[in-house]
């Protein structure tokens, strides 16, 4: 594929990698042992501890800043560095240079962090080390949620030569919205790759804080968009692939990932309640069968070196200091034991315990021991938001021991070791990744993959595919002409931003361009989008429509009090329409109640394409044109707009109240969406049904005598299949989803319940085959009120496919015990 590089300005600016491993190989020997780490801590003076904490602790906490940060305050605290004056390493430099283009270029996204970094005149960028136990100076904070990301420790290179680009999928609500874990693996594997090539220079660290795994459990949180979606079985099995993916199988870790944000964080700031305060009350039932087991897959199944606490209070306690929530149920009851497993705090989490936030600890002393007595092992701290967090006022004042300070370095930097950080000497082959692994032609046709595969069409009334030769078409809407609009949150700098405009070109289209409103106040005779895009339109054959939300309406530290279209773009879309020539929508990240389009009918079709990444608009072409199918499902319900005034975003129960009065949340307890998930239409037919079930009739009590898991929620449901039969006339890829409903367990009974996915790609036409789809027992149980997994006996009932396109029903018996497949930890009782 052509590119194009749009983007940096570029300068003469010496570009040498940082020099870490470097220094480690330099004097002292290459090789750090954990065993050195802990002898020298372990049997070392205070005055040892206080080094080593200083160096490790509190100078990282000085610019191991927020991901997560106020906006308010960061933009106006912004105050720019001059080029080079307060920094030591030319790799600063590159990176101060980047952010103040990125600030200039982009007013969303995360520069609210980048600002930051241009404010803080701090020369403790990182972990300044302690050379003489050879230790480098390390930069915790990298970022890597959807392509290596912008972030204080990820450096990309000014001069537009090696280094200058990284690799940028579709966002992962895009991902996760192509239901295939093995398309999810291998974007992660080119991630991890690009993310080796960048720390092998000195560029990058070998941590990253991804994935965000929050159920997305309400329409008007504003990160929603970094999370595979509302479904809690969806989002293991995504997460199991990234995991794989990112961490690579072999005993060096490829990066270390982080799981975030434990637990129960889905709020941002709403109707005057912040994230650094809010208190989510929630029941052991919901936390144990939704908020949870994300993170269960994390560390219990999929062993993942780090996790990171999150803002919120869980029933009264901050995260970062509960220890109910990282001792008895991430170390203990998920077993997350190994040395190297280390947890984070979200940046400046372990000062908002102080009395103007939780007011859970008070002093900035009683803070500290709060935080790593509790098990949290690292704090992350911005400058600019004193009283800091006080290590070293809390050891002074023997609130927080000397094994606890042993404790928490011995796994942060077991972590580091785990990863080959310390391997210079000794070269592995993550050691060999170099630029040449970056942007490759295979990462660049994977980022369209990735950005084809997850598009939903959510309606079409015939009109695609369309042949657009000859036909003259105009493409209007904020992201027509897009760059990092179409990245979303925690992005870096793609090769390119293949956009409609440009794929249009490619195609040798005749087009006709005009830009359009995001979230504008409603329109008047004299804005400055209605005419050119009537004038736009007038010309063409055919309307394609390029809007819906960006960051400005949804992000971090943002989220929305409306999910209807922003009412200008829906105006004018309404006079676009009126000129009775087919009209195409493609939409731009979250839901909105699409109810007025799906009801017009001069729209002709709607695509959501949540945040396509660096090819979005290839993506939309191919999709349109028929070159690729589209095949993605909806990752999250489609709210009516009204759905916000009746439940508020502080709610966090998952069943409706027993009044009729709240809502329930996701498809499992709301049955009135626009659009259910799991929707997404195809431009073939397909018939599919479940392939014989063993036996209709299954006792409880075996299925788990013959299973050899350790952990019976694991235990293998008899192999379920799918049938799937191509009836139409074009190459598809069919999306199965399987859910089982029924009344057993306590009431009430969810609606249905998705226990397994699979995407079934290229199924010629006429084509039947079929495929199994793994079913496990924990997700076929009901969780009850204490939190404990249990398998009833019960009718359930089998569903293939969602809504209108419901394919198959199977019923089967389940008889016998009741059978407890996990216990749960239960929450401490309060005084
Ligand atoms: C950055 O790009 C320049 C060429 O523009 C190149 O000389 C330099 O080596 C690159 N930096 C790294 C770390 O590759
Ligand atoms: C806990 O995990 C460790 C290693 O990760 C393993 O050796 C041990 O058997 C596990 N324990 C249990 C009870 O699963
Ligand atoms: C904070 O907690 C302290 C001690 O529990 C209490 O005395 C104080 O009133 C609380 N402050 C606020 C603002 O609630
Ligand atoms: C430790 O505490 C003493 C008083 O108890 C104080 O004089 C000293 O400054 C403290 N040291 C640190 C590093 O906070
Ligand atoms: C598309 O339309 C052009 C011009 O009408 C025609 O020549 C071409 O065969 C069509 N392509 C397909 C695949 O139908
Ligand atoms: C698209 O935007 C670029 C700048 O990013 C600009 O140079 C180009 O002219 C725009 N294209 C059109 C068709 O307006
Ligand atoms: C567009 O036109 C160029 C030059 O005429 C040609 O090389 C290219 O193949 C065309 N692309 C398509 C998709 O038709
Ligand atoms: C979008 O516009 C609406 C209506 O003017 C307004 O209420 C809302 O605050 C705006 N959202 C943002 C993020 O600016
Ligand atoms: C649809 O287009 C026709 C013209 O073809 C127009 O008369 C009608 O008003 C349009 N309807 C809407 C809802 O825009
Ligand atoms: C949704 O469920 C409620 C309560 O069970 C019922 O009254 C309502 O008719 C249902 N709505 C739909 C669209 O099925």
């Amino acid at each position: 594929m052509a590119t194009t590089v749009v983007g940096m300005t570029t300068t003469d600016t010496a570009a040498g990698p940082s020099p870490t491993d470097d220094q480690v190989g330099g004097n002292e020997p290459a090789q750090i042992s954990a065993g050195a780490i802990a002898g020298i801590v372990v049997g070392g003076t205070a005055a040892v501890i206080a080094a080593v904490v200083a160096a490790a602790l509190i100078m990282y906490r000085r610019r191991q800043n927020r991901t997560d940060i106020d906006v308010s305050h960061v933009v106006e605290d912004a105050k720019p560095v001059p080029d080079g004056q307060t920094h030591p390493t030319a790799a600063k430099q590159i990176h101060e240079k980047q952010a103040e283009q990125e600030v200039a270029e982009a007013d969303q996204d995360n520069s609210a962090v980048l600002r930051h970094e241009l404010s803080d005149q701090s020369p403790h960028h990182m972990s300044l080390g302690a050379e003489r136990l050879g230790l480098p100076p390390y930069a915790w904070w990298n970022e890597a949620l959807h392509g290596v990301a912008a972030s204080p420790g990820v450096s990309f290179n000014q001069t537009g030569g090696a280094f200058s680009h990284a690799t940028s999928f579709a966002n992962t609500i895009t991902l996760a919205a192509a239901f295939d874990n093995d398309l999810v693996y291998a974007v992660a594997d080119v991630i991890s790759t690009e993310a080796r090539a960048f720390s092998n220079v000195g560029l990058a660290g070998l941590d990253y804080w991804t994935p965000n795994i929050n159920p997305y459990k309400d329409p008007r949180w504003g990160r929603g968009h970094e999370t595979p979606g509302e479904d809690p079985v969806h989002i293991k099995g995504y997460v199991k692939a990234l995991l794989q993916g990112l961490e690579g199988k072999d005993k060096i870790r490829k990066v270390i990932a982080t799981c975030k944000h434990f637990a129960a964080y889905d709020l941002e700031r709403w109707q005057g309640v912040v994230r650094y305060r809010f208190n989510a009350v929630v029941t052991s039932q919901d936390l144990s069968e939704y908020y949870l087991p994300p993170f269960q897959q994390c560390a219990r199944d999929s062993k993942v070196g780090s996790f990171m606490c999150s803002y919120n209070a869980l029933n009264g306690t901050p995260a970062c200091a509960s220890t109910y929530l990282m001792d008895d149920i991430l170390r203990k009851h998920w077993n997350w034991t190994e040395h190297n497993n280390y947890i984070t705090s979200d940046c400046n989490a372990i000062q908002d315990f102080l009395p103007n936030f939780h007011n859970f600890s008070q002093t900035p002393a009683q803070a500290a021991a709060d935080a790593y007595n509790a098990g949290t092992d690292t704090v992350c701290e911005v400058p600019g938001y004193p009283p800091f967090t006080d290590v070293i006022g809390a050891y002074n004042q023997s609130l927080l021991s000397e094994d606890i300070i042993d404790r928490a370095l011995l796994r942060l930097y077991e972590g580091l070791i785990r990863a080959g950080y310390f391997d210079s000497a000794s070269p592995h082959p993550y050691t060999k990744i170099d630029w040449s692994q970056v942007n490759t032609p295979k990462a660049q046709a994977l980022a369209l993959q990735s950005a084809t595969d997850g598009m939903v069409l959510l309606k079409n009334n015939g009109i695609l595919p369309l042949n657009l030769t000859g036909k003259t078409v105009a493409l209007i809407g904020h992201w027509a002409n897009a760059t990092r609009q179409m990245l979303g949150g925690y992005s870096g700098i793609p090769p390119y931003y293949a956009n409609p405009v440009y794929a249009a070109t490619q195609l040798n289209l005749s087009f006709h361009y005009a830009p359009g409103p995001v979230n504008q106040s409603s329109p008047s005779p004299n804005d400055p989008w209605t005419a050119p895009a009537l004038a736009a339109a007038s010309k063409a054959d055919i309307i394609l429509y390029f809007g819906g939300t960006d960051l400005s309406i949804a992000a971090e530290d943002r989220d929305r009090d409306s999910i209807a279209w922003p009412s200008a773009q829906l105006s004018l879309l309404s006079s676009l329409a009126q000129l009775g020539k087919p009209v195409i929508v493609a939409r731009l990240g979250d839901q909105v109640d699409d109810t007025p389009l799906l009801s017009n009918p001069n729209i002709s079709a709607i695509l959501w394409v949540g945040y396509p990444g660096q090819s979005g608009g290839m993506a939309v072409f191919d999709i349109i044109t028929g070159k690729k199918s589209p095949a993605g499902r909806l990752p999250v319900t489609v709210y009516p707009e009204g759905y916000v005034n009746q439940i508020p975003l502080t709610e966090m129960a998952l069943r409706g109240g027993r009044d009729g009065m709240r809502p329930g949340r996701t498809y499992r307890w709301y049955n009135e969406s626009v659009l259910p998930f799991g929707y997404g239409l195809h431009y073939t037919t397909f018939t599919a049904k479940f392939g014989v079930f063993e036996s209709l009739t299954i006792d409880t009590g075996e299925l788990i005598g013959g299973c050899e898991e350790r952990y019976k929620d694991l235990c293998p449901f008899p192999q379920v299949s799918v049938w799937v039969s191509n009836s139409g006339e074009r190459v598809s890829d069919y999306v199965a989803l399987v859910f089982v409903k029924g009344e057993y367990g306590p009431e009430p009974y969810p609606l249905k319940t998705l226990v397994g996915y699979r995407r079934i790609r290229d199924i010629e036409p006429g084509f039947t085959g079929a495929v199994p789809v793994s079913v496990v027992l924990g997700d076929l149980a009901r969780v009850d009120l204490s939190g404990n997994r249990v398998l009833y006996p019960g009718r359930y009932t089998f569903v293939l496919d969602v809504g209108e396109q419901l394919k198959d029903e199977v019923v089967i018996d389940l008889v016998g015990e009741e059978v407890v497949l996990e216990e749960f930890p239960q929450p401490p009782v309060k005084g």
